[in-house]
């Protein structure tokens, strides 16, 4: 039989043992920004494009085959893409982009001379760009020299 000063030593010694093991399986649980999920949520930060106005911008060389080249200037200004009207394709459309001097859409774009309406809504695939830090580290590297 046990005696009493021993089954003590042993309530004391899980006791200890048990707190031990909440504390380390305790974890904070944070969001992807660092704040506490319990946290209300901080508004973003407005970050400006990184690009001025179409025309005088650098093409942002291609990193991956069949990538969707990224947009090289501002979109501030520009109207909402809606089933009728789609300024993007005023300056990057058949119709106009030599007079504008912009890039043409891709052949991929088109159905007979007509922008596919699975191309309609540009900004699926293609972005603008800002100048901020990943959210997470990653350690992406391209695999295709651009032809631009
Ligand atoms: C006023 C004319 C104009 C409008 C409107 C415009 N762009 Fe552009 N875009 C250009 C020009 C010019 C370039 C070439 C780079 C430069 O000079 O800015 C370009 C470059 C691009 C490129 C890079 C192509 C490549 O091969 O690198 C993409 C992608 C692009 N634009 C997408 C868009 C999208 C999407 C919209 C609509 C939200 C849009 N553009 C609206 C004129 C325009
Ligand atoms: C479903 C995705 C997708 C959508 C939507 C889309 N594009 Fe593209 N775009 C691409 C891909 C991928 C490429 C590169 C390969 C190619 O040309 O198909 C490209 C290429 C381009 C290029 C460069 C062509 C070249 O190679 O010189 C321009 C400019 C462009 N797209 C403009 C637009 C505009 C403007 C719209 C909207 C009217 C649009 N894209 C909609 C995926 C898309």
């Amino acid at each position: 039989m046990m005696n009493k000063h021993f089954r003590l030593t042993l309530a004391a010694l899980s006791a200890v043992v048990l707190s031990v093991g909440c504390a380390v399986s305790y974890e904070k649980v944070n969001s992807m920004r660092g704040t506490d999920v319990s946290a209300p949520d901080v508004p973003f930060e407005a970050k400006t494009y990184q690009g001025k106005k179409p025309g005088l911008q650098q093409r942002v060389a291609r990193t991956f085959n069949e990538q969707p080249p990224v947009i090289p200037h501002t979109l501030d200004n520009f109207d909402e893409i809606t089933l009728e009207d789609n300024q993007c394709i005023e300056c990057h459309g058949l119709a106009k982009f030599k007079e504008k001097g912009a890039p043409k859409m891709g052949d991929s774009h088109f159905k007979s001379e007509k922008v596919d309406m699975t191309r309609w809504q540009c900004n699926t695939c293609h972005v603008p760009q800002v100048d901020a830090t990943p959210l997470v580290k990653q350690n992406f590297v391209g695999n295709v020299s651009p032809k631009l």
